[in-house]
């Protein structure tokens, strides 16, 4: 299976994967924790999913010679190492998983297919300001959408709603990187800085706190 991995600085470290057919004795490294939930998911494309990203985190971990911790997940869904060292994000979309670990910060990660029907669901993740520097181009939109979802995913818990918590400053079709932060709940105030990369159809962001 290929896996694209990028070591971002001493201290962190994404992996990408195509989902794809795992051998059992690829997950050698589960906890029992992990072995259990992995068992509980009947749907064999979930399976798949929930598989590679955890063969993703695996791979970054190598990267930062981190030794697998077990991750578990709190009651908001957010993953955290068994451990208490580090911090994690994972995602999923068709045909591909990814996920991101940092030594000392927390971080989000999240990458989305470019469909065409996201032009018709704006105004429900997007603030008016928002949809007016937002081109109606799919990408455009996605990115949007994507770099929500990484900060979402950084700060980890529910009720922050898309369009009226997350505000983004404009951006470009083209770059890189999108500034956003959160407005209006008790975690207000934070400013975040998410990078951006397109990879074939799907874009991938993500943020580091
Ligand atoms: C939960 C949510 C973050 C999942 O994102 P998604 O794009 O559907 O799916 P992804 O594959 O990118 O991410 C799934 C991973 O997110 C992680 N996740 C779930 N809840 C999380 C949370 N509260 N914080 C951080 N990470 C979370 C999990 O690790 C999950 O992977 P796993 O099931 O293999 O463990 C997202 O669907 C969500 O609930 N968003 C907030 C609700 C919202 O406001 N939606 C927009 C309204 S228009």
């Amino acid at each position: 299976m290929q896996t694209k991995i990028e070591k971002i600085d001493s201290s962190s470290a994404l992996a990408v994967k195509i989902i794809g057919v795992v051998e059992s004795h690829e997950l050698d490294f589960l906890s029992f924790r992990e072995r259990l939930s992995f068992a509980n998911i009947s749907h064999p494309e979930k399976k798949k999913e929930w598989a590679t990203a955890r063969i993703a985190i695996h791979d970054a971990l190598e990267a930062l010679q981190v030794p697998y911790p077990g991750f578990f997940k709190d009651e908001h869904g957010k993953s955290h190492a068994m451990n208490g060292q580090g911090y994690v994000s994972l995602t999923h979309t068709p045909g591909f998983a990814g996920a991101i670990f940092h030594r000392e910060q927390p971080v989000g990660i999240d990458m989305d297919l470019v469909r065409e029907k996201i032009l018709k669901i704006g105004f429900r993740f997007l603030d008016s300001s928002e949809l007016d520097f937002l081109e109606k181009d799919p990408a455009h939109y996605t990115m949007a959408w994507s770099a929500k979802e990484s900060i979402f995913k950084c700060q980890g818990r529910k009720g922050v709603s898309f369009r009226d918590n997350i505000l983004l400053d404009p951006f470009d079709v083209n770059t890189t990187r999108i500034k956003g932060r959160i407005r209006g709940t008790e975690f207000a105030d934070h400013h975040y800085t998410v990078e951006v990369r397109q990879l074939e159809n799907v874009i991938l962001t993500y943020t580091i706190w």
